[in-house]
C-alpha cells in the first residue's frame, strides 16, 4: 500500500479554530464573516463535509471555466507528472515550445501580427513582465488604466489597479496609473446616456492632449507622458461591465495619434470567457500585449503569461534574462495548457457558450421582472452580471447583496427536493454587482437550478 501522508481528523470546528490562529488574515479569506471549508469539486459543484452540493457559478473568478475535475486535463496533468514533473526553467520542454506555438498562431490569425509568448506564474506576475517590457522598449513607465480596474495585488500592479485600499497601507506609488472612466453606461461617470452620448467619454480623454495644460502631452516634442494604456476588454472585478461594441475602436484611435501602447489584460476574460478566444475580440482592435493566466489551466497548476508584438519582445529588443521566475513555464501548467487549447479547437465554444449565456440571460431577465431590486442583467458569452439595487432598481444595494451572498453560501437552500448551497462572486464599484462565471458545460437544467436557487437567496434576503 502507497503511504498517504498523515492529515489528523479533526472537525470542521476545530481547523476553523486553527486556522483564525496560524493563517494569515491578509488574503481575502476574512471577507467572509464565516469562511467556509470545501471537500471537493465536480463539474460545476463544490461539496462540504457534510456532502451539501454547492452550485458554483463563478468558477474560481473565471479560473477553472472548464469544469471542476475535468477529465482530459486531470489525466494530462497526471501524465506529466509521471513523465517530466519538474524542470528548471533555463531548459526547455516540448510542451512549452508547442504552447507559445500555438498562441502565437492563434494570434497570427487574429490580429494578422507576429509575437511571441513568455511565461510567468500567474495574472500578477504577468503583468509586472507586461511592465518591464513596456519599460524597456519606451524608457518609460507611466500608464492609463481605469476606474474600476483589477489587475492584481503585487506591488508593482497595485499601482496599475484602481482602488486605493489597495495601496493604503504600503506607502508611495510613485508610478501609480493616471486612472479614466470606464465605459461603465449604467452608471455613466459623466451621466450621460449611451444612446445619445456621442462617446463623450472618448472626447473626454482626446481632449487631455489638446494642451499641455491637461498635463499628459508635450505637443512641441510630440511626447506623451503616458506610455501605454492597461484595458480589461470586460471589466472583471469592476463588476463584468461591457463597453459599447465601437467604444475601444474610438479610443484606439486616440491611442494610435499619439504612440501609446494597449495592453489587453485577458486574464478573467480570456479563453471564451465571452464567447470569443480574446475577449477584445468582441471589439475589433489588436491589442500590443495580451496578458493570461487563470483559466489556461483550469485552475490546475498556475501559469500566465504575456504576448507581445515581435517589435516588442524579439530577442534584440528584450534579451536573455530579462526577466524569470523559478516556477514560469512550468512542465505540468504548460501541458495542461496546451491540452485546455485543443480542448478549444475541438470544441464550439463560439457557438455553445453564447447560447448557455443568452439563455441565462433571458433567464435572469424574467427574474427582474418580477423583482425590482435587480436593477441591470447584462452578459457578453457567459461573463454574465447582475446588479442589485434599492426598490428603485438603481440605487446600489451591498447590504442586499451581501445578505443574498451569504445565503447562498450557507448550504440551507433547498431546491428539487434536497439541501443545497449556492456560490456566488460580488464585484462592482459599489461592491453591489454578482460577477457570473458559470462552467463551460453547464447543462440548461444546471441553469434552471441556479435560477431557482438564486430566486430562493433573493427571496430569503428581501425577507431580511
Ligand atoms: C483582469 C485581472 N488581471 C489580473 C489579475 C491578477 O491575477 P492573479 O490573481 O493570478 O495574480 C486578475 C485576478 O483576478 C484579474 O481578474
Amino acid at each position: 500500500m502507497k503511504r498517504q501522508t498523515k492529515v489528523p481528523l479533526r472537525s470542521q470546528g476545530d481547523l476553523l479554530k486553527l486556522e483564525e490562529k496560524y493563517c494569515s488574515w491578509g488574503d481575502t479569506v476574512h471577507y467572509s464573516k464565516e469562511p467556509k471549508i470545501f471537500e471537493r469539486s465536480q463539474g460545476s459543484f463544490l461539496y462540504d463535509d457534510s456532502g451539501i452540493e454547492y452550485l458554483d457559478l463563478q468558477m474560481w473568478y473565471s479560473a477553472a471555466n472548464f469544469g471542476y475535475g475535468n477529465e482530459r486535463l486531470n489525466s494530462v496533468l497526471k501524465n506529466q507528472i509521471d513523465k517530466l514533473p519538474q524542470l528548471a526553467c533555463q531548459y526547455l520542454h516540448k510542451e512549452k515550445i508547442e504552447l507559445a506555438t500555438k498562441l502565437c498562431r492563434i494570434n497570427e490569425k487574429k490580429f494578422n501580427t507576429k509575437g511571441r509568448v513568455h511565461f510567468s506564474v500567474g495574472g500578477a506576475s504577468a503583468l509586472e513582465d507586461s511592465m518591464k517590457l513596456i519599460r524597456n522598449a519606451t524608457g518609460k513607465n507611466l500608464v492609463f488604466a481605469y476606474f474600476g480596474s483589477y489587475h492584481g495585488r503585487t506591488l508593482e500592479v497595485s499601482s496599475i489597479t484602481s482602488s486605493y485600499r489597495y495601496r493604503r497601507c504600503f506607502g508611495h506609488f510613485a508610478n501609480r496609473a493616471n486612472f479614466l472612466p470606464y465605459p461603465y453606461c449604467f452608471r455613466c461617470f459623466y451621466e450621460k446616456e449611451k444612446e445619445t452620448c456621442g462617446m463623450y467619454c472618448v472626447k473626454q480623454f482626446a481632449k487631455l492632449f489638446e494642451s499641455e495644460y491637461y498635463s499628459v502631452y508635450d505637443a512641441k516634442a510630440k511626447e506623451c507622458e503616458f506610455t501605454a494604456f492597461y484595458i480589461e476588454a470586460v471589466q472583471g472585478t469592476g463588476g463584468y461591465i461591457i463597453p459599447p461594441k465601437d467604444y475601444f475602436k474610438e479610443l484606439k484611435k486616440v491611442l494610435d495619434r499619439y504612440h501609446i501602447l494597449l495592453v489587453d489584460d485577458e486574464i478573467q476574460m480570456g479563453f471564451y470567457r465571452t464567447g470569443k478566444f480574446w475577449a477584445i475580440e468582441n471589439f475589433g482592435i489588436t491589442p500590443d500585449i495580451i496578458t493570461f493566466g487563470k483559466a489556461l489551466t483550469n485552475g490546475l497548476n498556475p501559469l500566465g503569461g504575456i504576448w507581445a508584438k515581435e517589435e516588442l519582445i524579439s530577442p534584440g529588443v528584450f534579451p536573455p534574462g530579462s526577466t524569470h521566475s523559478t516556477f514560469s513555464s512550468n512542465t505540468l501548467g504548460t501541458a495542461v495548457g496546451l491540452e485546455t487549447l485543443n480542448i478549444i479547437e475541438d470544441s464550439d465554444f463560439a457557438t455553445s457558450i453564447n447560447q448557455k449565456g443568452n439563455y441565462f440571460i433571458q433567464r435572469f431577465k424574467a427574474l427582474q421582472k418580477k423583482y425590482p431590486n435587480i436593477g441591470d442583467v447584462n452578459g457578453l458569452g457567459l461573463a454574465l452580471r447582475v446588479e442589485i439595487c434599492e426598490a428603485d432598481g438603481f440605487t446600489p444595494s451591498r447590504e442586499l447583496t451581501d445578505k443574498i451572498c451569504e445565503i447562498g453560501l450557507s448550504g440551507k437552500l433547498s431546491a428539487q427536493g434536497k439541501k443545497r448551497g449556492l456560490i456566488l462572486d460580488i464585484g462592482g464599484y459599489y461592491k453591489n454587482v454578482f460577477t457570473l462565471a458559470p462552467s463551460f458545460y453547464m447543462s440548461n437544467r444546471e441553469i434552471d437550478l441556479a435560477i431557482e436557487l438564486f430566486e430562493e437567496a433573493l427571496v430569503k434576503a428581501l425577507k431580511g
